[in-house]
């Protein structure tokens, strides 16, 4: 029996690699992203156009961008912290952009030193542009759990910054559990607060698989209404400014389970588990 459609956002080119301690060519990145448009993906965040210093693994982010293979149908995403960014995503053709904000304010200081006020004021142009450009702009929030840096975060702060995300005109919200520290438990709360404030239909959970919890987490997620989930392609990822952070959940298991349960994930299982293997080699494994 189908359960309806779901959503998995590839996140592996840009959460996953960001994080490799190689320097990875720009051609094996190309590959790897032309690989995940052939396996059925509306929307691959490849890029990211933050400073060289800060995550230096994501330079060349404009000749990724210019070296895909562009698939009909499929958005190709960047992240961008700030005007300057921005300007840069558009200018190397992203189809979307990214904003990233935390709900705690430890990480915001050590990932994008600022605070989150800080960091909405830097946004606030952002979205303004991309209004007027129509291009869409995704908003993360980091931390949705938990800190590496603050501890707990409670769900009243994540809905805040949420909230305030989609009311300058994300059109998504993703909602990261940076560290995987999220249980089901913890999951269903934040989410309880958060829909309470953003419609569920807005919302995608991004889960890192720190403690190998995140499908439950998904299940737990499922069963409250969301309906888009972030992953990467062979479990790639961490994030640099977060100890702690493993990897993304992986698309391949994402894919396999929501594809058992009953839900239309539309993706080609076997395109996916080819570009996983072309991930684990780029990593080392
Ligand atoms: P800063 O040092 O406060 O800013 O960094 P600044 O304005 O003083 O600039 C410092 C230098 O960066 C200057 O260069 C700028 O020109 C340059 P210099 O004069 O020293 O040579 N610069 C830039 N270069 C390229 N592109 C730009 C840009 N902006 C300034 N856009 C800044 C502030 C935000 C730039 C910095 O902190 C930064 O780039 N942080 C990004 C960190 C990052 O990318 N983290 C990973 C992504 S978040 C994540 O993974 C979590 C997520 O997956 C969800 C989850 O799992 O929870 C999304
Ligand atoms: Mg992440």
């Amino acid at each position: 029996m189908s359960l309806g459609p779901c959503e998995i956002f590839e996140v592996g080119p840009r959460d996953g690699l960001q994080n490799e301690a190689r320097p990875i060519p720009v051609e094996e990145k190309v590959a790897l992203v032309d690989r995940l448009s052939e396996a059925g993906f509306n929307r691959i965040e490849c890029a990211s156009f933050v400073s060289p210093k800060w995550v230096p693994q994501m330079v060349g982010s404009a000749e990724v961008l210019a070296g895909i293979k562009r698939r009909d149908g499929v958005r190709y995403a960047a992240l961008a912290p700030n005007m300057r960014g921005f300007e840069d995503a558009r200018a190397a053709g992203a189809d979307e952009v990214a904003v990233f904000a935390s709900a705690s304010e430890g990480f915001s200081r050590k990932n994008i030193n600022a605070s989150v006020e800080e960091a909405f004021e830097r946004f606030a142009p952002i979205l303004e542009e991309a209004r007027h450009l129509d291009i869409p702009v995704r908003g993360y929030v980091s931390c949705v759990i938990e800190c590496p840096y603050d501890g707990p975060v409670a769900p009243a702060q994540v809905a805040a910054v949420a909230d305030r995300l989609f009311a300058m005109g994300c059109y998504e919200i993703s909602l990261g559990d940076t560290i995987g520290a999220g249980t089901p438990d913890r999951i269903a709360r934040m989410l309880l607060t958060v829909r309470d404030v953003v419609p569920v239909g807005r919302l995608a959970g991004h889960y890192h698989d720190t403690h190998g919890r995140a499908l439950s987490n998904i299940d737990t997620s499922l069963s409250l209404g969301v309906r888009v989930f972030d992953a990467a392609v062979g479990g790639l990822g961490g994030c640099p400014y977060a100890p702690g952070a493993a990897g993304n959940v992986a698309t391949e298991a994402v894919n396999k389970h929501l594809t058992a349960l009953g839900y239309e994930t539309g993706l080609d299982q076997d395109a996916i588990l080819d570009a996983a293997r072309m991930a684990r080699d780029m990593r080392g494994d």
